[in-house]
């Protein structure tokens, strides 16, 4: 679809990272924007910085996992703008709880806001699209959503998020209606999510606590991010989606190969298999000698 001045586009999650740069990347394009997060001083910082680009924004405080609040996101946008013609369903954390022994509230939570905050979603600004005369759908997924190789509940989020963006695809292909569809994969973005729990919702509980085997890990992963693509690379990529109606995005080819290598291992009926080598990861052998290091100081 074409992009300027005219057009709206909703980010959630615009608050921070990918998002911030996926709202600013629409702005920079003539667009209106509407930002929603959960974290209000991150919103209140991202309005300035969008409505110095000299677009009209909005900020309105939404927490993706409950419908309730989606659908009023949507309500709000059109009755401020008129219509929406583009939509990221962005938000998404990544929780540290171990999957197995931890507790189910990080389960919960990784899926209520990365798996239905996606649902709610498209089902909430879905009937604008079609009823504006088209539009387009950008759900941001990862890599994980094609390669499990992060977390358990991060992954099956991801993996969940690829599946309903494709079955979204096929259904606007089908009913033939003009909205495009696209699935935002990436691998290591410099952005705040290694610090996602920042924005743990107390009804879920205590927080969860990280153990210190799990620590590991956790330190190479915020190593990589840190080192990671700039989030306004990202977005120019999206923006090209949009534009050229491109379904895949995919800003880190080099992860890409491991789910090849993946589901070449799947079509040969193989047991899955952890890669020595990861991207921005050092090789697995030293991540699992630092983890029995660790273990055994921990056990003493
Ligand atoms: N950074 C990476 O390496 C990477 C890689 C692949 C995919 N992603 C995905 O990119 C998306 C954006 O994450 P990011 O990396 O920019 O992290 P980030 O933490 O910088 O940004 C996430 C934003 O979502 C907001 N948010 C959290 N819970 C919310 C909720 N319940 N409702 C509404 N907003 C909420 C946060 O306040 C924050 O502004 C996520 O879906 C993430 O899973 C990130």
């Amino acid at each position: 679809m074409e992009l300027g001045a005219g057009k709206v586009a909703v980010v959630t999650g615009g608050g921070s990272g990918i998002g911030l740069a996926l709202a600013k990347a629409f702005a920079g394009k003539g667009l209106s924007i509407v930002i929603a997060d959960v974290q209000d001083d991150a919103l209140e910082r991202a309005q300035a910085e969008i409505s110095a680009l000299g677009v009209d924004v909005l900020a309105i405080h939404t927490d993706v996992s409950k419908h309730q609040e989606v659908d009023q996101l949507a309500a709000v946008t059109v009755e401020r703008f008129g219509g929406v013609h583009v939509v990221c369903n962005n938000a998404g954390v990544a929780g540290i709880a171990d999957p197995w022994t931890g507790p189910l509230a990080s389960w919960e939570w990784t899926m209520g806001v990365n798996f239905w905050g996606v649902v709610h979603g498209v089902r909430a600004f879905l009937p604008h699209l079609v009823m504006g005369g088209g539009g387009h759908i950008v759900n941001t997924a990862s890599i994980a959503g094609l390669w499990p190789g992060m977390a358990a509940p991060y992954d099956a989020s991801k993996h969940a998020v690829v599946a309903l963006t494709e079955g979204l695809f096929n259904s606007m292909q089908s009913a033939q209606l003009p909205i495009g569809v696209s699935c935002l994969c990436p691998g290591w973005v410099r952005t705040g999510i290694m610090d996602s729990d920042r924005n743990w919702p107390a009804e879920l509980g205590d927080k969860p606590e990280i153990d210190p085997v799990a620590n590991i890990t956790r330190k190479h992963v915020q190593r990589a991010i840190d080192e990671g693509t700039q989030p306004a690379f990202v977005a120019d990529l999206v923006i090209d989606a949009v534009s050229s109606g491109r379904y895949w995005v995919f800003p880190h080819p080099e992860f890409v190969e491991l789910a090849i290598e993946r589901f070449h291992r799947i079509a040969e009926g193989l047991n899955p298999e952890i890669p020595e080598e990861m991207p921005g990861m050092p090789p697995r052998s030293q991540l699992l000698a630092e983890s029995m290091a660790a273990l055994a100081a921990f056990t003493d």
